[in-house]
């Protein structure tokens, strides 16, 4: 017998990621037959490059993959410090950085190393659903601030001053690009708002994924303003691994061995055979260059197309591979509008009520990182779903 004494913790309570459910039921109707257009998950369609998938067949064949140590192997974490002396200048040793599980785990470990149990965390809204549901399983609160056309949709300082009246804030958590929306924080406001966060003593949570995936702004790491930043990112967007839950962070000195020590217990370590491929991975600059000439190709063609056939008020789509798409004047129901679209049109993408529980129900996320094809269907069948 069931006791209903034997319930799953209140912190368990966390939201369903809305894109799972859509990919899930996308699944279903292919499974009947039909054909989607699939513009819902954020991960690209290329494979891992030749290269990291050479590496780990010859490490499958010859190596013994053990654990390795809790921050990662050497090899990898020098040659990512070596990534940061080239690509922003910045020189960062490599006993400040932690190789991680995806981002995902990176999140977990920054979380658990730098706050305590009630801590307030300063996300924006929109933003990745994850940062919130992880933060509430760990017993953290998180501060959704929604942002928008005025601020460019990020945080400023004068945001954080207006949520400091209800009580002091522990951490400020930002993407750029960011995901849903694609913007882009210029320098000069990412400056800004590290700058207030370090005089204010609140941890700066930089989370780089998609750092790579920009088409014509000035990518800087929050690694160049502050040595107490925390830097997040990962091998699955620009890398094109995410299946194989790979990433890194670069951590304050003071925090390197508190996050190992966690990680010790909660992951042993990383996953070797992803490691030895993340090396291969970081020298593969050119094939995965043009894997972002594709982006950059669909990026054109949906900026060109949506607004032909009615979806004209569209964030700028500064990095990343996604459109956010304002929708109210078609519905003020997008997890409606998404089920009618994958239903009617076969082209799923993500309800803005997954990244905004405000303002989400107007907005959907389109991701290009599709084949361009699929791209071009997407708008044909948009075309007649929205007539
Ligand atoms: C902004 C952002 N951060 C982190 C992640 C998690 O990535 P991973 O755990 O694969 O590194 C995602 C995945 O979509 C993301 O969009």
């Amino acid at each position: 017998m069931i006791k209903e004494t034997f319930s799953p913790s209140i912190r368990s309570d966390v939201a369903p990621f809305i894109a799972m459910d859509v990919l899930a039921e996308a699944a279903k109707l292919e499974a009947s037959g039909r054909k989607i257009v699939h513009m819902e998950v954020g991960q690209p369609s290329a494979p891992a490059p030749k290269s990291a998938r050479a590496a780990a067949q010859e490490a499958l064949i010859h190596g013994r993959l053990g654990y390795t140590e809790a921050l990662g192997i050497k090899p990898l974490r020098e040659a990512l410090s070596a990534h940061y002396l080239k690509t922003y200048g910045a020189e960062v040793p490599a006993e400040r950085i932690m190789v991680t599980t995806g981002s995902s785990a990176g999140f977990n470990l920054a979380f658990l190393a730098a706050f305590d149990p009630g801590d307030r965390v300063v996300l924006t809204a929109p933003g990745y659903p994850a940062y919130r549901n992880i933060l509430k399983a760990l017993g953290l609160v998180p501060v959704e601030v929604e942002v928008g056309a005025d601020t460019r949709w990020s945080l400023t300082p004068e945001h954080l001053v207006q949520v400091q009246k209800d009580g002091p804030i522990k951490g400020v958590l930002v993407a750029s690009p960011a995901n849903p929306t694609g913007t882009m924080m210029t320098a000069e406001a990412l400056e800004e708002l590290i700058r207030y966060c370090e005089d204010e003593n609140i941890w700066f949570i930089s989370d780089e994924i998609y750092h790579g995936l920009d088409y014509g702004g000035e990518q800087i790491t929050a690694l160049n303003t502050s040595r107490n930043a925390l830097i997040i990112n990962s091998f699955s967007k620009y890398y094109c691994m995410t299946g194989w839950r790979i990433g890194w962070m670069v951590l304050p000195e003071q925090l390197v061995r508190p996050t190992e020590r966690i990680a010790q217990s909660l992951y042993i370590s990383p996953p070797e055979l992803s490691q030895i491929a993340a090396i291969a991975a970081l020298n593969s600059v050119q094939e995965l260059e043009a894997v972002k000439a594709g982006y950059a190709a669909n990026r054109e063609l949906l900026l060109e197309g949506l607004p032909r056939i009615g979806l004209d008020r569209l964030l700028p789509v500064d990095g990343a591979f996604y459109i956010y798409a304002d929708i109210s004047r078609f519905s003020a129901d997008s997890l409606d509008f998404a089920k009618r679209m994958l239903h009617e049109a076969g082209v799923a993408a993500t309800p803005g009520v997954d990244f905004d529980p405000v303002h989400g129900h107007e907005f959907l996320r389109f991701s290009f990182a599709g084949a361009h094809d699929d791209m071009k269907e997407a708008l044909d069948r948009l075309s007649d779903f929205l007539r």
